[in-house]
């Protein structure tokens, strides 16, 4: 047996907000953030919202889809930046909330990739043996430390969660996941504050610290390079060429980064799955959201290959090959 998505489903918060409210906020446009990033508006959690809340209400919808009950997940792991608390685990806030059984429960911390990295440590458990059904959830509020009054980041994120359900399929299935890491480059995209490097006091606070700061022409460069390189990484471990891809699901950091993978890829632009428009970056939650929006399009079919690929923090990076079961 190999090992699948058996079940998805998605949650974003109800409040939108577009570039025009922005505008009131920052020294910014419509038009500016259109152009550079392709976003056009994002989702806000309320302020009592927390991740492992957005990650229950996709997890019940990716439950439902799978036909099973929380009594039926054997693990819980929630890829986030911005876990409900350091500790415990949102995992383990998701595994109560879902009163599953006292199941292993842990996060991963990849940043945008980390909704990839969970699916290779997810699946690497279920292929040991160890586990059979593996709830896989990518979700963030980074909106929570978005600086609102710096206008290079605060128009660039927003909030919402994925959900998958993997276990066991006769055919296709997760066919090869690629992972890489650089982490000489932390200072490219990081959140300096609160951790043992910087504990939260009145000081960290005063310098806004507790936001996230980025440099985000540099990144831009290695987005593409990694991106591109990732993809055709996973292709290769997964014994697949590009022309085998019905779609490219990109990270979705900025959409002159997802065309300029996609031209790299020689991928046609129906070919290309965005929902950046929508929601912004939603870091771990963006490759979750966007693969369940996209298996639950008219387009996508049984036998399709799609193509996972995502970049961020750390520097870390990663791809991986879904043959929809
Ligand atoms: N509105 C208006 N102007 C803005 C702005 C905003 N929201 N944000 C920045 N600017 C200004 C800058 O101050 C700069 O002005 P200057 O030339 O007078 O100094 C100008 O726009 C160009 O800034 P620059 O940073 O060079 O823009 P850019 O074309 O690189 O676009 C990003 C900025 C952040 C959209 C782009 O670099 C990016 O997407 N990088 C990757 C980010 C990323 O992937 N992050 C997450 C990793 S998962």
């Amino acid at each position: 047996m190999d090992t699948g998505v058996i079940g998805w489903g998605f949650y974003v918060p109800d409040e939108v907000r577009t570039n025009k409210d922005l505008e009131k906020i920052v020294d910014t446009s419509d038009e500016w953030i259109t152009t550079r990033t392709g976003i056009k508006e994002r989702r806000i959690a309320p302020p009592e919202m927390a991740v492992s809340d957005m990650g229950v209400k996709a997890a019940k919808k990716a439950l439902k889809k799978a036909g099973l009950t929380p009594f039926d997940i054997d693990l819980i792991i929630v890829a986030t930046i911005t876990p409900d608390m350091f500790f415990p685990s949102t995992a383990c806030f998701v595994q109560a909330k879902l009163k599953a059984r006292n199941i292993a429960c842990f996060d991963v911390s990849a940043a945008c990739s980390g909704f990839i990295y969970a699916l290779k440590v997810a699946k690497g458990l279920i292929e040991s043996g160890s586990y059979r059904n593996a709830l896989v959830i990518g979700a963030e509020k980074l909106t929570a430390i978005t600086d609102w009054q710096d206008r290079n980041t605060c128009v660039l994120f927003g909030d919402g969660a994925g959900a998958v359900v993997l276990g066991p399929v006769k055919k296709g299935g997760i066919k090869s996941v690629y992972l890489g890491a650089d982490g000489s480059k932390s200072e490219l995209l990081n959140m300096p504050g609160g951790g043992s490097r910087n504990p939260a006091t009145h000081e960290t606070v005063n310098q806004g610290m507790h936001y996230v700061k980025m440099k985000g022409n540099e990144l831009f460069k290695f987005a593409v390079r990694l991106m591109a390189e990732s993809a055709y990484k996973a292709l290769r471990k997964a014994g697949l060429d590009k022309t085998d891809i019905k779609y490219l699901i990109p990270h979705q950091a900025n959409s002159r980064i997802i065309w300029a993978t996609a031209r790299k890829l020689d991928l046609e632009k129906k070919q290309i799955f965005v929902n950046i428009h929508k929601y912004g970056n939603m870091s771990s939650a963006s490759c979750a959201v966007a693969l369940c929006e996209s298996l639950s399009s008219k387009g996508v079919k049984k036998g399709d290959n799609l193509l996972l690929v995502a970049f961020g923090g750390g520097l870390t990076w990663g791809a991986s090959v879904i043959e929809v079961s």
